[in-house]
This record gives C-alpha cells, structure tokens and sequence, in this order.
C-alpha cells in the first residue's frame, strides 16, 4: 500500500495549489507538475529503500529551482537548497516559492522522522522480540505497555502501582517529578528510570563490528574498526588538535601567568553561537544521561592507544620518537565502562529471518532519561542528599548571598559547596553542591546557580501571592483528591518544592526546543518543525487543530503497527503537544487516560540510545581561555582565563569571587568552537583527571 506522506493532509492539499500559483520560470513550475503526477513517495518497506533526503530533480526544481536541482548530486540533504531554507539569499522574491521550499523542507523532514521511527527503534531491555512480533494478537509496533518496564515486587513503590495486577501511577507517584524517574508514563512506572537499559539506534548484530556478527560488518570493517582499533590516541592528535599559530601563548590551553589578556588559543569559532551555549548542552545532557558512577568507570584499567598509526596503509607501532611528535602517551591507562549485560543475548525468527534480542554488550543509564531537571535534584537517594534545601523555608534551595553582596541579583546568593560528609567523588570536594556535579567547570557553576536562583524567585512569588491571599485557590491539586481545592495557605514546603522543580524543568525544556536548537539549527524549516513540537504546526485553538487532534487520537490508540505509527508521527506535528490531550474540554488529572496523554512509544520503551551520547560528546564546542570582562566596562577583554583552571572545585571559587553577571556577560560575548575536525580544545586532550 503506498501511504501517503507530508507534515500532514491539510497542509498536503495546500501543496498543489502553492505550485500551481507559483510564479516565475516555467521550469519551477513544470518541476511541481512533475512531482505531483509522480504521485507520493511510499514510505520504504525495507530499511535498504529509506529516504536519504534526496529528492526527485522535479520535486528539487518545483522546490528550489535550478540551484537544487543542480546541487542534488553533492551528499547532504537536499532540502538545504530549496527556497528560503538558507539565508536571506535563499528567500525568492515570490512568496509561494519560498512556502513551497520551505514546506518542502518539513515534507523531507517529515519522512525520515516517520522512517527512523519505523527502522532505528532498538529496546534493550528486553522488549524487543515483542516488538518485532505479536503479542497477545497484538502487533508488537503498536504495543503501549510492557511487563519489562513494570516495577518489580522489591521496589519500594510497588504496590503503590497496583502489586502484581495492572500497574498504574497514581496519587504522589504522579503529582510531580519522582526522585529516580518512575511513573513518567504512568502504565510503564520504570521507563526511562535511573539504572535502565541504554537504547540502540542500530540493529543490534551490528553495534560491534569488531565481533564479526553479521556479513555486512566482517565485510565493511573486517579487522579495522574496535574501540583501538583506529589508535584513538592517533586519531585524537592527527584529526583533533587545534592548531596554533602561537604555541607558546595557548600553552596547551594553561594561557599565561596571571591569566594575561595576551594569552591566545586558536581555534574554530562558529558565525553564530557563544560559549553559553556550550556548556547549556553540557548542562543538558548532565540531565539526561550517564555511564558513569558517581564520576567514575568500572575498576578496571586498560591501556588506551598511541601504540600504532597507519602508514602506507599498513598499522606500524610508534617509536618514542613519534609519540613525542604527535604528543600522545604510551603510558595512558583509562577505566573500562561498567557493563550491564554482556551474556550472549537471547535470539528469535519472525518468521523470515533471526534477531538478537538485545545487543553483545549493554550498559546502564545511572541518570534518569527524562527532562526533569535532575542534574540539579538529583536522580537518586545518594545524589539527592547532595541537594541542599533552606532550613528557613525548605521550599527553597540553600542560596546564602556572599557577604557584602550589593546588587539585586547578588543578594539571591549562591550554591553552597559539598559538605565533606556528602557521598561524592573525592574530586569533587570543594564543587558547589547540586545532584550531578561531574566535570564542573565554570559553566556547570554558571547554569546551576542560574537555576537554583530561578527556583527560588519561583518559590519567592509564590510566598508573596500566598501572604496576599492566603485563601485563594493556588492552582495546584492532588491526584488522590482532585476536586479539593488546594488554597495558598495549604500548600507546604515540599509541595512547593517539587511545584517549583516542576516549573525550573518545563523551562529547561522550552529553552532547549525553541530558543537553543532554533539558534543552533538556524534556518526556517527546523524553526517551524521545533516550534511545532509544542504549539503545532497550524497554531493554536483553530478549527483544524481540533480536527487534527482527534485523528491523532485514534491514531495513538489504533492497534494497526506500523501504519498508524507512521500516520501518527505525520499528524501529531499539527496540533503540537498542546493539542495533544492538554487543553481537552473536561481534561481531569482524576483520568489516567488524560494524565498519560500524547503518549506514544511507537511500540519500543524509552531511553537514549548509545548513538546518541556518542554524537552528543560536542567538546568541539569549547574553547581553551574564556575572554573575561565585567559589567562596568563590556568591551575590554581584562583577562584570558583558562577553562581548564576552572576545572571542579576552581569554577566555584572563580563564580564567587567574579560574579555570575560577569560570567554571564564573558561566556555571551565570545564566541563557540565549531564542530569541525581540527578544533578540539588543547586541555581536553591533556585533562588530568585524578582518578587515572
Ligand atoms: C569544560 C567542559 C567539559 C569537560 C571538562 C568535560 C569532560 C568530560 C570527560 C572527562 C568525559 C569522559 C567521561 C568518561 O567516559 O570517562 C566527558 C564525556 C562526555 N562529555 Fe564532556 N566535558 C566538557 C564539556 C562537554 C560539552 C560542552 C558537551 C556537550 C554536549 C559534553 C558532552 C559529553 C558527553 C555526551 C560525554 C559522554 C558521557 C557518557 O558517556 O555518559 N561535554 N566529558
């Protein structure tokens, strides 16, 4: 069956008309005619026809003009070249061509969501048989819940959930963010909690080349391809390392004595983006996820490189003399990962051919995956008591201002620092003290004073509203008795904590969406397609929307596979998340149904695949010396501080005795390094880190 496919129907229906009104060349035009009597790309059945975003040259003609169609045999995507996709100058004069570009573009974009949906779902925590095949007479892909992500008998939440029948939140468990991450999907209670499975985004046979499974690795990577194997030392230096015009002034990124203005690192900066938002997506993924252990691997030690380099296509081993030269270390030994599962794995036919049920090797998520702010709260019972909480109103987070502190902003304080008798990495001692406190540098202090401070501005309004109306309903309500109206004067200390973490993460979400990847991914199409996330593609509250959102009702609940996944990613972009249950006439935090609204996992658990935290390892993005200035005079750059001197406890005694709005000015005014090879910051390479 070939399925129809775009952002959604209406916006399809919309389509030919925008060609047919189009004006300009004939060629742009006859293009439109073409890509519209070619009928509807299918969405590919097998994952060898998968739309790679390269499009028809009618389809990139009716899209961009000549200029695409020219342009479609470099590798990218095509869509980069349609009209008013790019910059100013990608923006044609008539408005019709550039809707038809950029709709074009979410229309490519569209399909490879709907494929990647389809072909790059791989649950490791053994659902995934399940998911390739049937269950109960239902298909795996249109599953919603599963006996793997229920909470076992030893959880102390357990019967809370419901015991041994049907699991489901309730009360507490779904008020607000739990401290491990349960009961975010309030029928699947350990999804996405501390201590799951990482995903795949690959079919597990083939996540170690190294061990041969399938034909496709031996063949593609034989013998070349291990964790080693290029010599990642080698691989580190020759393709890394930034290069310098002046060795002596970067001094592996140590800048000079008394953090000298004339220090200077090289390196790749990007046109568009500064050092705040290197460390906004360090802050980001401190939330989601982490291999390590209290900011630490498994006991374990292993050589780690700079033995061999290729040369003449043959790998030779590096003399002394070759080390030096590169600047590798022979001696080098680093902590192998902690594994979660490396038993041979579980295999099943789905009636044509054999999978594994997991991958060879798996390993644990020690953060919970959801967006809950958690690198601040703490994801579990250790990190928690790392989080200190106002003995003078435990609403609040423990900020006392420095002594003297003078302006409005001061006077919030700061982070107190670890208590010696806190669980912690010994490394740490001396941090700031907050539930994810690894590989702290001058931006970790930054965004988490920021946000330590916005919880208790939340926190603060609150206090006030409730002394002005102490008897007015708050807003808030609790699941276990949701018609009682909840005054001001009733809400407790660690109601309003949790109400306050509540507010601190959903604005965490919305930066990152909609102001942060909007910034990164800079042009009209990702704009729309982020923005759509949360309002929709057609906007709020208008006629379409409703229509839409009861199709992506049926959708949800539709128990067709593959097919209504498909319809479902397509049409959900319409109405946003906004439109998905939220605003529901009736909507009732009584009804599960309502609570677990918008959800669909398109038949396999969340959690972040490995893949991603691979790609996500952006060093790239941080440069060596931070250019400090200060409020009183922006424009001169006082001093060139090394990041790499602000490294764990010394970013906590540098935000104190500078200031958060000096910082705040410093990191906003310079610029990020490009992900680029050849731009890898010098202290990086070279970062001593005690427990190696
Ligand atoms: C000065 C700032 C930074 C320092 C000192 C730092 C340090 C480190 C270190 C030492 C590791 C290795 C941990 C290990 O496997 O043993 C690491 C991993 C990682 N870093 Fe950074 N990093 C910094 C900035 C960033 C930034 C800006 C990003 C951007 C997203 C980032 C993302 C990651 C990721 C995704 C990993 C892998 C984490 C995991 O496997 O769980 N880091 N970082």
């Amino acid at each position: 069956m070939r399925l129809a496919h775009g952002v959604f129907v209406a916006f399809l229906a919309l389509v030919p008309m925008a060609c047919k009104q189009g004006e300009g060349p004939a060629s742009s035009l006859l293009g439109c005619a073409k890509e519209l009597s070619g009928g509807i790309r299918p969405i590919a059945q097998t994952r060898d026809r998968r739309f790679l975003g390269k499009v028809q040259e009618s389809t990139a003609r009716c899209r961009g003009g000549e200029n695409a169609a020219q342009r479609r045999d470099v590798p990218w995507v095509d869509w980069r070249n349609y009209y008013a996709t790019g910059n100013e100058g990608s923006k044609s004069f008539w408005s019709f061509r550039n809707f038809r570009g950029v709709n074009g573009a979410l229309i490519d974009l569209e399909y490879q969501r709907a494929e990647l949906i389809k072909f790059n779902l791989f649950d490791n925590s053994g659902t995934f048989e399940q998911y390739m095949t049937t269950r109960d007479g239902r298909t795996g892909r249109a599953l919603k819940t599963w006996r793997e992500m229920r909470l076992p008998p030893s959880h102390p939440s357990f019967k809370a959930v419901g015991g041994d029948g049907p699991q489901l939140c309730r009360g507490n468990l779904i008020r607000a963010r739990t401290l491990t991450g349960i009961c975010n999907d309030i029928r699947n209670p350990l999804m996405g909690s501390t201590g799951m499975p990482f995903a795949r985004n690959v079919e597990f046979e083939t996540t170690f080349p190294d061990a041969g499974l399938t034909p496709i690795t031996r063949n593609r990577h034989g013998d070349r391809l291990s964790l080693l194997t290029p010599d990642p030392q080698v691989v580190s230096r020759k393709l890394f390392t930034r290069v310098q015009t002046d060795s002596a002034a970067c001094a592996d990124g140590h800048g000079k004595p008394g953090y000298a203005k004339d220090a200077n690192c090289d390196y790749k900066k990007a046109p568009f983006f500064n050092v705040l938002a290197a460390f906004w997506i360090q802050f980001m993924t401190h939330d989601w996820f982490s291999h390590l252990e209290e900011g630490h691997n498994s006991p374990d030690f292993m050589k780690v490189g700079c033995a061999s380099q290729k040369m003449n296509g043959v790998e030779t081993p590096l003399s002394p003399a070759d080390a030096a030269r590169l600047g590798c270390r022979p001696g080098d030994e680093m902590d192998k990962s902690y594994m979660a599962d490396s038993t041979p794995p579980p295999r099943f036919t789905d009636g044509s051919r054999e999978h594994w049920g997991r991958a060879p090797r798996t390993s644990r998520n020690t953060n919970t995956a959801w967006w809950d702010a958690s690198q601040i709260y703490g994801y579990d019972e250790r990190s928690r008591v790392r989080v200190k909480r106002d003995p003078a109103d435990p609403a609040r987070l423990l900020m006392p201002p420095l002594p003297g502190a003078k302006t409005e902003g001061e006077r919030q304080g700061y982070l107190v620092t670890l208590d010696p008798k806190d669980p912690m990495n010994p490394e740490w001692a001396g941090q700031e003290a907050t539930g994810f406190p690894d590989n702290w540098t001058i931006g970790m202090s930054f965004y988490h004073n920021v946000f330590a401070r916005e919880h208790n501005q939340f926190v603060d309004h609150f206090r006030r509203r409730a002394a002005q109306t102490p008897d007015e309903d708050s807003g808030l309500r609790d699941p276990s008795d949701p018609t009682r109206v909840i005054r001001y004067r009733d809400v407790g200390a660690d109601e309003l904590f949790e109400a306050a973490r509540l507010v601190v993460a959903a604005e965490i979400a919305k930066i990152h969406t909609i102001e942060w990847t909007t910034q990164l991914l800079y042009d009209e199409p990702l704009f729309r397609g982020m923005n759509s996330n949360w309002n929709g593609l057609v906007g709020k509250e208008t006629g379409v929307s409703a229509a839409l959102e009861k199709v992506v009702e049926k959708l949800r609940d539709s128990e067709k596979g593959d097919k209504a996944n498909t319809w479902y990613a397509v049409f959900a972009s319409g109405p946003g998340i906004f439109g998905l249950g939220s605003r529901k006439p009736g909507w009732s935090v009584a009804n599960p149904d309502d609570v677990n609204g918008g959800i669909n996992h398109f038949g396999s658990p969340f959690n972040f695949p490995e893949e991603f935290i691979t790609v996500y390892r952006l060093h790239a993005l941080v440069p060596d010396l931070i250019e400090y200035r200060e409020l009183q005079n922006p424009n001169e750059i006082r001093n060139k501080i090394p990041v790499v001197e602000t490294f764990r406890g010394k970013a906590t005694d540098f935000m104190r005795e500078r200031g958060l709005a000096n910082w705040a000015l410093s990191m906003g005014r310079q610029r990020l390094g490009l992900l680029a090879l050849h731009n890898h910051p010098r202290f990086l390479q070279n970062l001593s880190m005690g427990r190696l």
